[in-house]
């Protein structure tokens, strides 16, 4: 019996997908790579912007045709969008060869929900309002090596206007820190080279015994061996002084920041509901730039929230100059179903948001390609995470996130390795090993 997981959405889904993972290797199906010869075929959706949600339905629907091949195969469907209100009732009516539908807070049920799929011919849709527990008890199954994610937290109390986000993943959740740092610990022992911690925003991760997030990110950075920290996401209304101390002390954490801004302006921002204005995340990147002046600083950016002006956009292109993103993610604003920005007066045009953004993206480009061109003839230690078969070049990321390739004969994956580069295009550095 074979299992085959199609994953979308952000880092927490790909390590959730390594979970159910978990489940059906328990089950003792083993990974299937090829679609057609699955025996159950798992979708882990997203909704956090209407396109994510598109190319799931999408490509559930092109299981319609493995059903009719295959009539025992299991096709099942979880995820934030299988959470998201309404979408059970129209999977099971759209779809009616979709087997078993589960949510966010009973992913931990797939096992259950499966040997019922098996014992009876009804289909099997289980969703659960909210989860307590913070431990699953599910041995995830790790595709990422040498990179591994420890989830912190779960769920999100912050409830930006445009987001869906609390919706589909509930209220905010801490795990408690000794099952974090065990987790940590174990990863390490395992010969994982690097860590990343993962929550909606780590900043308000809070123990129940007190412990903060710099406080769990020292436990973990403490922890022995030879690996690299880092952490996902932070929400600028939440960063601390403490936080900055703590990546300074330890050289184990990246010296990267993943510090969404969304938008430049402080009128957008305030309706965003993100509770902290420009000056203020501008004042945190140089605090940030003070204690740590290497540190590298990326960024989500939203375009087209309803009422964006042109002063507005000029705003976030002039605030993308002033901090000095290394990189960002940029999306244009898709209205979700149920969030308080959906229903807001000024809904903008498509073609105004697609113009903002490839003017946006071009600034960050620029800046991005300046970044790398600064490191030809310089070294860089990069971990090696794998092989690009086009390129026939190895590839791996520095501490600050920029990814560099190289060729050699030796396998070197897993290994930190010190290029000196040679070239850079974009955002990808090339070089060649210097050997110590
Ligand atoms: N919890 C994280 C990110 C969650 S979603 C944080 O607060 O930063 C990742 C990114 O998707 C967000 O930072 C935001 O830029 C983008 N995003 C979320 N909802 C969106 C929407 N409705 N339309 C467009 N982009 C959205
Ligand atoms: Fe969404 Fe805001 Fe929560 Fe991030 S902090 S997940 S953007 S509501
Ligand atoms: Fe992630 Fe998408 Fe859910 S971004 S939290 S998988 S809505």
């Amino acid at each position: 019996m074979k299992y085959h997981i199609v994953t979308y959405g952000c880092q927490m889904n790909l390590h959730e997908s390594e979970k159910i993972a978990g489940i059906l290797r328990e089950k003792g199906y083993t990974e299937e790579t090829d679609i057609d010869n699955a025996d159950i075929i798992v979708f882990n959706t997203c909704c956090i912007r209407e396109n994510a949600e598109n190319h799931a339905f999408g490509n559930i629907g092109a299981l319609k045709r493995h059903k009719r091949e295959k009539k025992d195969l299991i096709i099942a469907v979880g995820g934030c969008m299988a959470q998201e209100k309404g979408k059970a009732e129209l999977i099971r009516e759209k779809f009616p060869f979709v087997d078993i539908l589960f949510g966010t807070h009973n992913l931990n049920e797939l096992g259950a929900l499966i040997d019922k799929k098996r014992a009876q011919k009804k289909r099997v849709f289980s969703l659960k309002e909210e989860r307590e527990e913070t431990e699953d008890g599910i041995t995830p199954v790790r595709t990422g090596y040498p990179g591994a994610w420890v989830n912190i937290m779960y769920g999100c109390n912050n409830f930006c206007s445009y987001c869906i986000v609390p919706y589909v993943r509930g209220r905010e959740r801490s795990r408690r820190p000794e099952e974090i740092v065990n987790e940590v610990r174990s990863l390490a022992e395992a010969g994982y080279r690097e860590i990343t911690l993962l929550g909606q925003n780590v900043n308000s991760y809070y123990g129940d015994d007190g412990t903060a997030f710099p406080e769990l990110l020292d436990k973990c950075a403490s922890v022995e061996g030879n690996f690299r920290l880092r952490f996902m996401t932070s929400h600028p209304k939440d960063f601390s002084e403490e936080l900055v101390k703590v990546i300074k002390k330890h050289k184990k954490i990246c010296s990267c920041i993943h510090l969404p801004v969304q938008s430049g302006s402080n009128r957008i921002l305030s309706l965003m509901n993100r509770r902290y204005t420009r000056e203020k995340y501008l004042e945190e990147i140089a605090l940030l730039r003070k204690e740590i002046p290497d540190c590298a600083v990326t960024t989500d950016i939203i375009v087209g929230f309803p009422t964006e002006t042109e002063e507005d956009f000029q705003e976030t292109l002039s605030l993308v100059k002033e901090a000095g993103f290394a990189s960002a993610f940029m999306f244009i604003y898709s209205p979700r179903t149920g969030t308080r920005a959906a229903v807001m007066e000024g809904q903008i045009a498509e073609e105004i948001s697609k113009d903002r953004l490839s003017r946006l993206i071009d600034a960050v480009n620029e800046q991005t390609r300046n970044i790398s061109a600064g490191y030809v003839g310089k070294t860089a230690e990069i971990l090696c995470e794998g092989y690009d078969e086009k390129k026939k070049m190895y590839l791996g990321r520095d501490e600050y996130g920029r990814m560099g390739y190289f060729a050699d004969d030796r396998d070197r994956i897993g290994e930190f390795v010190t290029l000196r580069i040679e070239h850079a295009n974009g955002i990808s550095l090339y070089g060649s090993v210097v050997e110590e």
